[in-house]
């Protein structure tokens, strides 16, 4: 059975990958749509996001990933998926998560399935990652190597248009 984990993934962090991993011991094959939330501003363009997902999945064979566009509903159908995983941190993220599960059922006939954060990574988020980058910090024990390695190069091209 195809599973679809959607998110913003700016950038994919440990709690993130944790919970793909983890979809990907249930589920025949695991599908990461990278979408775009209309009300977010992102730090990463989409294509940066897509690519950091698949560098950071490539060791599991059954993870592919793709660019969401649309309704996650539509995107979910026409490739015949019938489920979403959603990590879920605490009470905040259930809340916000019921509503779009009912909404996605009611829309589109889409089931949603809740794993809970692993209480390692249970308060860790793309903002605080993004925050931390953008001042210079060291974002590496919270997100995959290959995000460590964009947020490096990407402070470097910043110094050398400042410098
Ligand atoms: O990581 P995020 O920001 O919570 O991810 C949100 C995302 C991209 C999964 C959500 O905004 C989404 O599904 N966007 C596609 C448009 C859509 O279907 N919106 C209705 C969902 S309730």
């Amino acid at each position: 059975m195809l599973a679809v984990c959607p998110g913003s993934f700016d950038p994919i962090t440990n709690g993130h990958l944790d919970v793909i991993t983890r979809a990907s011991t249930i589920f025949e094959e695991v599908l990461v749509a990278v979408g775009q939330n209309s009300t977010k501003q992102y730090l990463f363009t989409a294509e940066e996001r897509v690519e950091l997902v698949r560098d950071s999945t490539a060791h599991l064979p059954n993870v592919r990933v793709e660019e969401l566009s649309g309704l996650l509903v539509d995107f979910v159908n026409a490739r015949g998926g019938r489920v979403l995983i959603k990590g879920v941190r605490f009470a905040a993220d259930f809340e916000f998560e019921l509503q779009m599960a009912n909404l996605n059922s009611v829309v589109g006939g889409v089931e949603t399935l809740i794993l809970p954060a692993a209480s390692q990574w249970s308060t860790l988020s793309s903002t605080m990652v993004r925050e931390i980058a953008v001042h210079g910090g060291d974002v590496s024990r919270f997100v995959p190597e290959a995000v460590t390695r964009r947020i490096r190069l990407k402070s470097a091209g910043e110094e050398r248009a400042d410098g």
